[in-house]
């Protein structure tokens, strides 16, 4: 089975200060997985429950909102501002990794 929902098209995120290219039309705790594949090995639920997903997120001007990143679905210039401790290990690889934004 394909963990990943249909798309054609990568789209570009940030999280937590790293720039990343993520399949669109997918939640975003998958598209995390997809640049951090330890992401799948992480103790989440992907149902709501345990919390481990949550992270902070804004886009353009707007103010921070909490969200759970299992329920989400990411989009083109959001920007993870925050991540919960499971994400960031999860994530710290691929962090390191990636590009530095801009801004
Ligand atoms: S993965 Fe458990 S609440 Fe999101």
């Amino acid at each position: 089975m394909d963990l990943y929902e249909p798309y054609e098209k990568l789209v570009r995120i940030v999280v937590l200060g790293r720039v990343f290219e993520v399949p669109e039309n997918n939640l975003l705790l998958r598209q995390l997985q997809y640049v951090a594949p330890d992401i799948g090995s992480g103790r989440y639920c992907w149902n709501g429950e345990c919390r481990y997903c949550e992270i902070g997120w804004r886009k353009g001007e707007g103010a921070e909102q909490p969200a759970l990143a299992c329920r989400l679905p990411g989009q083109e210039g959001m920007r993870v501002t925050r991540a919960a401790a499971e994400i960031r290990y999860n994530m710290s690889d691929a962090l390191a990794a990636a590009p530095r934004a801009e801004d």
